[in-house]
């Protein structure tokens, strides 16, 4: 490792035997000491604004695979080589939980859906490890052989995290009932659609455990809302820059309850991937754009519900008894069609769990491997 100090840019490089380079500036090395965070909790303790902003090295030096840094003020800090080139200012945090997205469409199949047994995911963290990093780049999977308990789904669920609690509960029972506050409680097709776009955050992964799913109909579809996004980039740009700058407004309200936020139909991240899908024509309110807005974006939004309609973009399959549903509400589109409850019992019990959650579970799952 080669180190130069470059004070005319009050950084430090080092250069790593295979050629990777990292820069370092001064008041970065000064703010990330190792000795500024607490030992036990890895908090930092260290106060930025206890140096100034101008700090520089009285001297720097490689010491074994550490570089050594004097302080004016006589601190000294000592960094690892790996830490730092980890941590490389401008290179990607190293991150387990970050799993490139697969985007699919219709033409996979149900059958590309991963699936995996109860019985592993409960049992094992390895498996639990593989089937969160399947579900994370396909954005849907399948849990099946769960036991015949609206516990079984939940249990699978808390193995990744505590449960998202909302306005339905902390979990909620899907079958038809009288006097639904909801249209997944009645026996209406529900066109795709994602959960909830009318909160703050819209939960993250939902988790569908099927107890019965007898009567006619009531086959489950979903659509990756990725590549119906990427799609519709490629074919009306305009469109997709309307969706993901005007925000919409979304409400719930019943009884007990008006839950109300503006969303974009699609959020990108910070790269200008996709990373997330808001789209619920039956919670989406009135929209209050103004009429020079509105004649733009009702085209544009148009276009994205026609890919909603498409088949190309659809999987469908009849989940049953023993089977969980489990996908990324911010990016896979569920819905189902219509039952009819004559002919038997449809009855699914679903939660959330967000995506921080998963994400952390996988980060501490890595820890192992
Ligand atoms: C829901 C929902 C799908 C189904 O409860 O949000 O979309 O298959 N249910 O009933
Ligand atoms: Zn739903």
């Amino acid at each position: 490792m080669d180190l130069t100090n470059r004070a005319e840019a009050r950084m430090i490089s080092l250069c790593w035997p295979d050629g990777t380079r990292g820069d370092f500036p001064y008041i970065w090395l000064r703010d990330n000491c190792p000795d500024g965070f607490h030992p036990e909790t890895r908090e930092r303790l260290f106060d930025l604004m206890s140096v100034p902003a101008d700090i520089a090295p009285q001297a720097c030096r490689l010491e074994g695979d550490s570089l050594v840094v004097a302080w004016p003020d006589g601190h000294v800090s000592r960094f690892e080589s790996g830490w730092l080139r980890a941590h490389r200012p401008g290179a990607a945090d190293p991150d387990p939980a970050r799993v490139a997205p697969e985007p699919w469409r219709g033409d996979s199949g149900a059958g590309a859906i991963p699936r995996v047994s109860a019985r592993d995911v409960l049992g094992s963290d390895a498996a639990l490890a593989d089937w969160l990093r399947a579900a994370r780049a396909w954005g849907v999977s399948i849990v099946t052989g769960l036991a015949d308990s609206p516990e079984a789904g939940m249990d699978v669920a808390r193995r990744i995290g505590f449960l998202r609690e909302t306005n339905f509960g902390r979990t909620f029972e899907v079958k038809s009932r009288r006097a639904p506050n909801n249209l997944a409680y009645t026996a209406h097709a529900l066109p795709l659609h994602t959960d909830l776009p009318n909160q703050e955050m819209p939960p993250g992964w939902q988790f569908l455990h099927c107890l019965v799913n007898e009567a006619d109909g009531g086959g489950s579809v979903f659509a990756d809302g990725m590549a119906m996004a990427e799609d519709l980039r490629a074919e009306d740009p305009a469109a997709f820059e309307l969706l993901s700058t005007v925000s919409i407004p979304f409400r719930f309200h019943d009884d007990g309850c008006d839950i109300r936020r503006r969303q974009h139909v699609i959020t990108l991240d910070g790269d200008g991937s996709v990373s997330e899908i808001c789209y619920n024509a039956h919670i989406a309110a009135v929209f209050d754009m103004a009429p020079d807005v509105l004649a733009a974006y009702y085209p544009a939004y148009r276009a994205f519900m026609a890919k909603m309609r498409d088949p190309a973009y659809q999987v469908t399959l009849q989940l049953g008894a023993g089977e969980m549903a489990v996908f990324d509400n911010r990016r896979v589109l569920h819905g189902r069609d219509a039952f009819d409850p004559a002919t038997g019992a449809r009855h699914l019990h679903g939660c959330y769990v967000d995506r921080g959650e998963f994400d952390s579970r996988l980060r501490v799952l890595a820890r192992a491997a």
